[in-house]
């Protein structure tokens, strides 16, 4: 006789734009799954402000140390005034350090280039993001980038320990060391430093400006990226659209106290509300959040009906089909076996 896993209590957070339109999407599939999950709702972002005074309240934060996971849709940032990220400041205040996105080839989904299979991790806490920004004198602003040993040791640590455990045999730093002496010199030093621990992993490093070049020219050259903070949140990007668009790479922030599963992607305000959003990065989100809650039963179930799904032709206008979010949905859950 089998037993059921006992049922993992999630903080959800809906968000904004296509947010709420992917997440009704994914429940839908992980409920057809039968995936023994709870969610808790937690609301973030201009709702939360308006009502509570605060885009990221307490309770929120709470929620997530409570329950120790998270799954994330998209959450805007007024761009240039207003609150400051809640995307940031979740990930600060959670020590989430570890942004990991894996960018790989999905069969059937139409694409520059075949067999991509790169993995970006992203230190998730410092870097330009640390919110220091002030008017020098009218007409100069001066933000600060902040890079410190603790937090790239840590980034590096991670990525070799990551590395090591997945079977993945290189790891690239990605800096710009030679124009920023002291703080891309400082994170390229941490990363040398643990990689002479892991001989077993080989380990370089390259510019960025000619790491974007060579990531387009020739992707396969690469295996892991470690990035600071700015240079991982463009790369991503860059990697998403190799593999055929934001629609499809997932996202995990990871710390030790708690993880936040999230796309890459963003609010997608051009297509909220027509039902054109692609809900597969946030549902591999969910599948890396299956498996990072040991439940790799129903992530392999999910991964198989959305391979069969692309198979079969069924696609979201974003790579190149005609169905809807919800039809798309649909379509996944017939094929759960
Ligand atoms: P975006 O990622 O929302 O959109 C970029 C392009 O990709 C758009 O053309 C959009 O339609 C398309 N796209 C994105 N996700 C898609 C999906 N699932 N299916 C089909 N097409 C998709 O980036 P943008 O426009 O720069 O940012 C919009 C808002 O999102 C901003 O307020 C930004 O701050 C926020 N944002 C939030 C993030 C988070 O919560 N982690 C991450 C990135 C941006």
């Amino acid at each position: 006789m089998t037993s059921q896993p006992r049922e993992r209590v999630v903080t959800l957070i809906r968000g904004d734009g296509i947010g709420p339109e992917v997440t009704d999407a994914v429940l839908a599939i992980l409920d057809a799954a039968g995936a023994p999950l709870d969610f808790e709702d937690a609301v973030v972002g201009r709702k939360a402000e308006e009502e509570e005074g605060d885009p990221l309240p307490a309770r929120v934060i709470e929620s997530i140390r409570r329950n120790r996971v998270a799954l994330k849709a998209p959450v805007g940032t007024p761009i240039g005034k207003g609150f400051s990220s809640v995307n940031v400041r979740l990930r600060q205040t959670l020590e989430l350090f570890a942004n990991l996105r894996p960018v790989k080839t999905v069969p059937g989904i139409p694409a520059r280039y075949t067999g991509v299979d790169l993995v970006v991790i992203r230190e998730n806490t410092e870097d330009l993001y640390s919110g220091l920004e002030h008017v020098v004198v009218p007409g100069v602003v001066e933000s600060l980038k902040i890079i410190t040993e603790v937090a790239s040791t840590r980034i590096a640590r991670f990525a070799f320990e990551y590395a090591k455990r997945e079977g993945r045999r290189r790891i690239t730093a990605v800096h710009k060391a030679n124009i920023m002496k002291l703080s891309d010199g400082l994170f390229l030093d941490c990363f040398r430093r643990v990689a002479a621990g892991y001989p077993e992993i080989a380990a370089d490093d390259r510019i960025v400006d000619a790491a974007c070049m060579r990531l387009v020219l020739n992707p396969d050259i690469f295996d892991v990226l470690l990035l600071e903070n700015l240079y991982g949140d463009i790369v991503s990007d860059l990697a998403a659209g190799l593999v055929g668009g934001l629609g499809l790479v997932p996202g995990a922030n990871l710390g030790r106290e708690a993880a936040v599963f999230e796309a890459v992607h963003g609010t997608a305000p051009d297509i909220a509300g027509t039902g054109q959003a692609n809900p597969t990065a946030l549902l591999l989100s969910a599948v890396l959040m299956l498996r990072h809650i040991d439940l790799p039963t129903y992530a392999e179930t999910i991964e198989r009906a959305l391979l069969a799904t692309f198979a079969a032709g069924i696609r979201t206008p974003d790579v190149g089909g005609t169905a809807t979010t919800s039809e798309f949905a649909k379509e996944v859950a017939r094929r759960l076996t």
